[in-house]
């Protein structure tokens, strides 16, 4: 039987990296199920914290939790998160190195009927949710962002960044350890109607360049 010392001596010590990061994540993810910073947690039902490999080297920012990651308490669970997933294994992004969470992680909704309709976060929740975000980023130490949508994109680069300006570049910000890539919401595609393909098609572009960006940072 042969192996590499290499092979033995690297395990243990990123082990105990990876399992302290766990452990840091899972600390922050249960002080967020109490997150009183604004009002969102009386209308959810709970804190949709952020999940995926404790060391990712992508992160994937999107806006808040929808009606079903609400209730189920998981980013992206719904019909947005089926397209996601549906790009990203077309781009041939690894779910194993992705984490996955949300500028805001309370459900903001009206009522419409029996319905919860989606309300789109304030500047102000955006900004009380920071803390979390930024604890995320701090633990996983992604080496890539992508902001999906508006609100991802302004809470990481300010209230004044646009996607339409921004998208599929690679962005530096003097506030993030790592460059980002700004691509549109699937929700904006999954609500494009007669644009449907042209917007799945910027999607998929956007991510590719994350892709790319990605491959020529891998050691
Ligand atoms: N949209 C988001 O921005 N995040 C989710 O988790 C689900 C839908």
């Amino acid at each position: 039987m042969t192996s590499s010392p290499r092979r033995v001596e690297t395990p243990p010590r990123r082990m105990s990296t990876l399992v302290t990061r766990e452990r840091e994540l899972d600390a922050v993810r249960s002080d967020a199920a109490d997150c009183r910073r604004c009002d969102l947690y009386r209308n959810a039902t709970q804190t949709v914290f952020g999940e995926g490999a404790a060391k990712a080297t992508l992160m994937l920012v999107g806006e808040q939790p929808g009606d079903a990651e609400d209730e189920r308490g998981r980013p992206f669970v719904g019909p947005a998160g089926q397209l996601l997933r549906d790009v990203l294994a077309e781009v041939g992004i690894e779910k194993r190195r992705l984490y996955v969470t949300n500028a805001v992680k309370h459900f903001k909704w009206r009522p419409q009927g029996k319905r919860r309709i989606h309300d789109k976060p304030n500047w102000s929740e955006i900004r009380a949710c920071d803390h979390w975000l930024r604890a995320e980023l701090t633990l996983v130490r992604p080496r890539l962002v992508v902001c999906l949508g508006a609100t991802a994109t302004q809470a990481l680069l300010g209230r004044s960044a646009r996607v339409t300006a921004l998208r599929g570049k690679i962005l530096e910000s003097p506030e993030l350890d790592q460059p980002l890539v700004v691509t549109i919401h699937p929700s904006a595609v999954l609500r494009a109607g007669e644009r449907r393909r042209e917007m799945r098609a910027q999607l998929v572009s956007d991510l590719t360049v994350a892709r790319d960006a990605l491959r020529s940072v891998r050691t």
